[in-house]
């Protein structure tokens, strides 16, 4: 036969085009597409029929933490390679892109690279790459930024708040500087963290200990002030910066504001930026752990409406999952080390910071009805592989070019359910999302031609170990405004 799979009687949709295609795919990459019919049955050895179903390039999903160690002194995350990467492609998601992260104690970021392949090597299910974390930007990790890009790195996460991670703006300015050079995108956690320490304190001088003080101790101005910050400083070496888990409306505006000016300044939210609220930190006991991540949830409606209008007007350039998960009930990471004789319902400045959710961010997405297709796929996979070097081999369906990456999902949507945590396939003992409406979720996930998730039928269909790393190029966003060498004499 002339192609290894067929997809049948699908809506082919794209960032920027919906048809009634039928997908050809061979040696792993998209092949064709051709109108309803043009190819039968008798020419592929394999065919789904997708019953008329959105048929959409894989879920790229470029914030997810596996298999770190306890960085933030709070425990090691949940998830490795295996557990993770499986819980990916059965929420649809074909790439992720993960951290190796640098302990401040160790000068250098190839070690850190060489250690983080050793644990993902051969436990995949998707593909993945990774993004360094940069917390000791002394003189060898800057140095080594060349050696990355030849690694096939193009991106690093650097932290303006947590004293493990911390930059200080001067060091901040040197990894711009030098990424710059390299064609490295930055991606900045942007808080402020004196502002964070600084009323922690205040909160436990009034022995206010609760989860929900973990919304207190992270406040919007946290954000926003570290937020124009992070863009005055890639502003002054114009260079781009991405900023993640954008969870106010107000930076948010600091962000569009920029993009108007046409600095490259993209920004990313997370699910739990329209899902949750302070309230969901507000439970009797230790349960408001479960919802615990930085920043946090805000408000209420008034913020969720303003992350919907960032994502639909474009300020925000990808959705991702920020998945960093921590088992609830455990003696490392819960309620088990948390809760003490002297703190009877926690500490919540002891409670790991983050949230599983790398299976359930298109689904939640999906399933709110807010985006249109196009732009849908756009911020949950195209925009992605093109801001960090994969596009059109990732979020495409380009024919001769893109992998055959693909999430089909149901063609009618389905009956709404809630969603619990026994559905899920990573290795958390809850999610936050637990008794959200569900009104899609993908059938089958395809990956480079092979079916790797078929809901109905087994749900998970191939081993691990067929998730490969991918070596990335530079961003196809815009980068620096200025072709020329910068220089200090311009100022
Ligand atoms: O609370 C969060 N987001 N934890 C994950 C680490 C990070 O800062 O992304
Ligand atoms: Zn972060
Ligand atoms: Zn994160």
């Amino acid at each position: 036969a002339e192609y290894d799979l067929l997809v049948l009687n699908g809506v082919a949709i794209t960032h920027n085009e919906t048809n009634e295609y039928d997908i050809a795919v061979k040696d792993g990459k998209i092949a064709k597409l051709v109108r309803r019919g043009e190819i039968s049955i008798s020419q592929a050895k394999k065919t789904i029929d997708a019953e008329g179903a959105m048929v959409m390039p894989g879920g790229v999903d470029a914030h997810v933490h596996l298999d770190e160690p306890p960085l933030f002194g709070k425990g090691s995350t949940a998830d490795n390679y295996e557990t993770g990467t499986r819980s990916a492609i059965a929420g649809g998601t074909t790439t992720v892109i993960t951290f190796a992260p640098q302990n401040k104690a160790e000068p250098s970021l190839l070690k850190c690279l060489a250690a983080t392949h050793a644990r993902a090597d051969n436990n995949c299910y998707s593909d993945y790459s990774f993004h360094l974390i940069c917390s000791n930007a002394g003189p060898l990790a800057i140095s080594e930024f060349a050696a990355l890009r030849e690694a096939g790195i193009s991106s690093l996460k650097i932290y303006m708040t947590y004293e493990a991670l911390q930059l200080q703006d001067s060091e901040v300015l040197d990894v711009l500087f030098e990424a710059r050079k390299q064609k490295i995108v930055t991606m900045i956690h942007a808080e402020n963290g004196a502002i964070i320490d600084w009323t922690i304190k205040k909160l436990e001088e009034k022995e206010l200990f609760a989860p929900k003080y973990h919304v207190n101790s992270h406040p919007p101005v946290a954000e926003i002030e570290a937020t124009y910050r992070a863009i005055s400083l890639s502003e002054f070496i114009d260079v781009p910066i991405l900023i993640v888990h954008v969870s106010s409306p107000s930076a948010a505006k600091h962000i569009s504001d920029a993009q108007k000016k046409n600095l490259p300044v993209y920004a990313e939210t997370c699910p739990q930026y329209f899902t949750l609220t302070r309230k969901d930190l507000d439970k009797p006991g230790f349960e408001g752990a479960k919802c615990v991540c930085s920043p946090p949830p805000r408000e209420g409606v008034q913020d969720h409406e303003g992350i919907w209008k960032g994502l639909e007007d474009g300020t925000f350039t990808i959705l991702s999952s920020d998945h960093c998960p921590f088992i609830f009930d455990n003696t490392e990471t819960g309620k088990s080390s948390v809760i003490t004789k002297e703190y009877p319902v926690g500490h919540f400045k002891y409670i790991p910071n983050g949230c599983p959710g790398v299976e359930t961010r298109l689904a939640l997405a999906m399933s709110a009805k807010r985006l249109t297709m196009e732009r849908f796929v756009e911020v949950t996979s195209t925009n992605a592989a093109k801001l960090y070097g994969l596009y059109p081999k990732k979020g495409g369906l380009v024919p001769g070019e893109s992998d055959a990456d693909l999430t089909i999902w149901y063609p009618e949507g389905m009956k709404e359910y809630q969603l619990n945590n026994e559905m899920l396939h990573h290795n958390v003992d809850y999610t936050p999302y637990e008794g959200q409406t569900i009104k899609q979720w993908p059938r089958y996930t395809i990956l480079r031609g092979e079916v790797v998730w078929d809901k109905d039928n087994g749900g998970i269909t191939k081993p691990k170990g067929y998730g490969k790393f991918l070596k990335r190029d530079t961003s196809s966003l815009a980068g620096p405004r200025n072709a020329e060498e910068w220089d200090v004499e311009k100022f």
